[in-house]
């Protein structure tokens, strides 16, 4: 085989992941509906819900992990941290459609990425999380934010709970619906969560980190 051929078969594009790259490149953020299939999306809410159900969510708080304080006139959502290494099988499943992306950016973006943290939110009716940066004073590592939608089928405006992205152009309200993921650069752009008025609101939201 010619060592030509050898690389091309080595690096298979992706047509999706590189229109995550063009987005991101452009307008610094992308949102792709049915990142997830709704068979995944079902087996992350059942392991979501147990574990909520479980008691093991706790009151989010505003700052790091080591540096937290619980303001709910600032947010209000419920967060249980997700442990990859003790991962049961759904979040197997979320953890490597994460990690091809992330392999696929660190080949093709040069961005680095070495670290990801995530974690399970529950946003109770009423809660939202006011207008904020994803960056702290003394943790600038995360480089892109990703929100992941867990509800069920059929989220209507009027539930609220959209998320608002903060552009140079315009406010993006977006409905967190099932499948859909959100990319964005926590360095660069403001966001929301708007009031939840029915029903709860479930995702998984991360950051992928440098150095
Ligand atoms: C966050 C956040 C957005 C969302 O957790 O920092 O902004 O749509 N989440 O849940
Ligand atoms: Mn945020």
């Amino acid at each position: 085989m010619s060592e030509e051929l050898f690389e091309q078969l080595e690096f298979v594009e992706n047509p999706l992941f590189e229109s995550i790259i063009d987005d991101l490149l452009t307008k610094q953020f992308s949102i792709v509906d049915n990142f997830f299939t709704s068979e995944e999306v079902e087996v992350l809410r059942h392991s979501l819900l147990a574990k909520y159900e479980a008691d093991r969510f706790k009151k989010s708080a505003i700052g790091n992990r080591t540096n937290e304080e619980i303001d709910k006139t600032i947010r209000g959502d419920f967060i249980l941290w997700m442990d990859e290494k003790n991962a049961n099988e759904a979040e197997l499943l979320f953890f490597g459609k994460i990690n091809e992306l992330v392999n696929y950016l660190n080949k093709t973006c040069f961005l680095g990425i070495l670290q990801k943290e995530f974690h399970y939110a529950v946003y109770p009716k009423g809660t939202f999380y006011k207008r904020h940066l994803d960056t702290f004073q003394n943790d600038d590592r995360r480089k892109l934010s990703l929100v992941c939608y867990l509800n069920e089928e059929g989220w209507p405006r009027e539930n609220g709970g959209e998320l608002t992205i903060y552009t140079e152009k315009e406010d993006l309200d977006v409905l967190p619906l099932p499948g859909r993921v959100v990319i964005f650069e926590s360095q660069i752009l403001e966001h929301e969560v708007k009031v939840v008025k029915a029903s709860e609101r479930l995702s998984i939201t991360g950051w992928l980190k440098t150095r």
